[in-house]
């Protein structure tokens, strides 16, 4: 018993020493390494000046222009000054080869301000950890007036965990704007993530222009929806990137040092590619229907593979390779990444088991089985992939079969993946099912949209650990990092993601780069309260458990010509993303839902049109994000709802409002 007591106390001891970080009460995220608060300020006003050369001053010149719509004032950069009220940015090569280009330090003192960088990605950091040390405010879209602009005096010394530190999206199942993606890479460089994988292509949609086979988007981006036209939206859904969009994307990622990895999945999830040219399908597989999925849209509660069907490229096809070596030379002139990712994942290989040609290429090449048949069609890739000096990285699945050392594997079916790949000596990155795919649902909160069957908290992603304790280190060196992914077959509103990804992207992020040493849940909740409202500046719309109920409707509502207007001035605390749920709770009649708006002192100043439904059973896109820019003071502020009873004036139900 006493030995037990003494084996806590020593628990305890070695967990407080752990936990001695003051980023903690600064709310710091992603954790630093280091951080020792000091005492006094730091005043940023008009009279500070950043002083710094070369690829630093541009550094300091993006994070200028992200902290002066607040400020309302402009930092000034120079190469040399003596002003009173300094901050300088200075490359160190010594804290480059310690902890690499990525780590920095920042000593505040009341006068100067010094970051020291490993590379100009280390300055960059800093600068995201310095804006984090300002007031909240500082993340505001507009001027704020009387802000006491401090920096608290502290000392900081960082560097990542992790050299990739990823997010996936798919853009094939629902389409995402250039502007959502640059939003997305903005959310990411806040929080030192520094991957962007962008899932191009799979069975609903080819998103990425290719000059040489333009049909491909002519054809393969556009899919039907039986679903959709009885609500009056048009059956035609899709869209694609131009390859000036795509350049204009990367650059944008590189101005805030995070890669764009470009996945086109083969050989399976090729429905879109099939469709587009079916001699690439195994020629027995024609008529098995894979165009009637490709004209259909994702079901909630039909499970997705077994959906999807067959949806393989014929192995046994020797056409598909000099074309895949043309896409590969359009994708290696776009992106700089030293990678290109080829899928490989879910190869539903009923066609090949079936097909001469698939069955011919077995025999020829001595191999035993569609699995090694697979492993044959993946070197393929990666031979073609390492002529364009690229290398391949692809789905724990490429395993199957026997595989290339000098291939890169991308663990998603947990860690197993992973585990395998590094006692193969292969270099892996963990983006786990279990710990990071946020089209998971994250709570049973019923005013969340439904997503995938499934149920992954922000607890559990940030507990998930994606390494086991005992790796001997030189498993641990092929571990480049970690990925967290959004699959988009039930969401078509990038707010919607956007509502999936945060807060849990936080807990990746900060699983990314901090070492895990630091983990408590408790504390990390309460940094996560205080970082979201930065966030609520933004204008980000992540996902906040607690509603309030602002008001509801009745079936006089309904026939009142007044419509819907509700005093909301006293729920409102601040700017940000407002998130608004209707919910049908009695009646007949639904409700038809065609905008929610915010009134200030009776003008329309923000609102969300987009049609909605409740109604018993069915509800669809209930949810209305209104950004507030600012919230001013002594002013009225209403919510404004147009909608009307759905077949008749029965109804009745709740408003709910999330605060930011
Ligand atoms: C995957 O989720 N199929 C990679
Ligand atoms: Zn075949």
């Amino acid at each position: 018993m006493i030995y037990r007591t003494v084996l806590f106390m020593i628990c305890i001891m070695v967990h407080t020493s752990l936990f001695a970080n003051d980023g903690k009460t600064l709310n710091l995220l992603p954790l630093p390494v280091e951080v020792k608060l000091g005492t006094g300020q730091f005043q940023l006003n008009e009279e500070v000046v950043i002083i710094a050369k070369n690829s630093l001053a541009l550094e300091a010149q993006k994070f200028i222009e992200k902290v002066q719509s607040a400020l309302g004032f402009k930092i000034n950069i120079t190469e040399d000054s003596n002003a009173e009220t300094r901050i300088y940015l200075i490359l160190d090569p010594q804290l480059n080869s310690k902890y690499g280009k990525e780590s920095y330090k920042i000593n505040v003192s009341t006068k100067i301000i010094t970051i020291k960088a490993g590379g100009d990605e280390g300055a960059f950091y800093a600068l995201q950890t310095l804006r984090q040390l300002l007031p909240t405010e500082i993340f505001s879209r507009v001027e704020l007036k009387n802000i006491d602009w401090t920096i608290p005096c502290v000392e900081i010394l960082d560097y990542p965990r992790f050299d990739w530190r990823g997010y996936m999206l798919d853009v094939s199942r629902t389409f995402a704007d250039a502007d959502y993606v640059k939003h997305t890479l903005d959310i990411m460089a806040e929080h030192k993530m520094n991957v962007f994988h962008w899932h191009l292509v799979d069975n609903n949609g080819w998103r990425i222009e290719i000059k040489k086979h333009p049909w491909l988007t002519e054809k393969g981006a556009w899919r039907m929806q039986p679903n959709y036209p009885k609500r009056g939206i048009t059956g035609r859904y899709g869209g694609f990137y131009t390859q000036e969009q795509i350049r204009d994307i990367v650059a944008y990622a590189k101005e805030r040092h995070i890669t764009v990895l470009p996945e086109i999945d083969i050989p399976g999830h090729s429905t879109a590619l099939l469709h587009t040219i079916p001699e690439f399908a195994c020629p027995n597989a024609k008529t098995t229907g894979y165009v009637r999925f490709f004209n259909d849209f994702p079901q909630r509660g039909k499970p997705f593979d077994k959906h999807e069907g067959s949806n393989a490229v014929c192995a046994g096809n020797d056409e598909v390779f000099p074309f895949f070596d043309e896409i590969i030379e359009e994708l290696v002139s776009l992106f700089p990444c030293e990678y290109i990712h080829i899928g490989g994942d879910e190869v539903n290989k009923e066609w090949w088991e079936a097909c001469p040609k698939c069955q011919q290429r077995i025999r020829d090449e001595g191999l035993s089985d569609s699995d090694e048949l697979q492993a044959y069609f993946i070197k393929r890739l990666e031979s073609i992939i390492n002529t364009h000096n690229k290398k391949l990285i692809g789905w724990d699945e490429i395993l199957e079969g026997g595989i290339t050392k000098s291939s890169t594997i991308m663990s998603w079916r947990g860690n197993r993946g992973a585990l395998t790949a590094v006692q193969n000596g292969q270099k892996t990155v963990i983006a786990s099912n279990q710990g990071y795919y946020f089209q998971k649902d994250q709570t049973d909160n019923p005013l969340h949209p439904k997503q995938w069957p499934g149920m992954l908290t922000l607890q559990t992603a940030y507990e998930y650990e994606p390494i086991p304790l005992n790796m001997p280190q030189e498993q641990m060196d092929l571990v480049l990092g970690i990925q967290s992914a959004l699959w988009t077959p039930f969401t078509n509103k990038p707010d919607l993601w956007d509502l999936a990804v945060y807060p849990r992207n936080f807990a990746v992020s900060e699983n990314a780069w901090s070492e895990s040493g630091h983990k408590n849940w408790e504390e990390f909740q309460q940094r996560v309260q205080k970082h979201r409202l930065r966030l609520a500046y933004e204008g980000v719309a992540y996902w906040r458990e607690a509603s309030e109920r602002v008001g509801q409707w009745t079936s006089e509502d309904l026939k009142s010509p007044k419509g819907l207007v509700i005093d909301v001035t006293s729920f409102l605390t601040q700017a940000g993303k407002y998130l608004i749920v209707l919910d049908h709770t009695t009646g007949t009649d639904g409700l038809e839902i065609r905008s929610v708006k915010f009134l200030k002192n009776g003008k329309p100043i923000a609102s969300d049109f987009h049609y909605g439904t409740t109604e018993e059973g069915s509800d669809k896109d209930r949810m209305y994000f209104v950004d507030l820019q600012s919230l001013e003071k002594d002013a009225k502020y209403e919510l404004e709802i147009g909608a009307s009873g759905f077949g008749g004036m029965d109804s009745n139900g709740d408003i709910h409002m999330f605060k930011p």
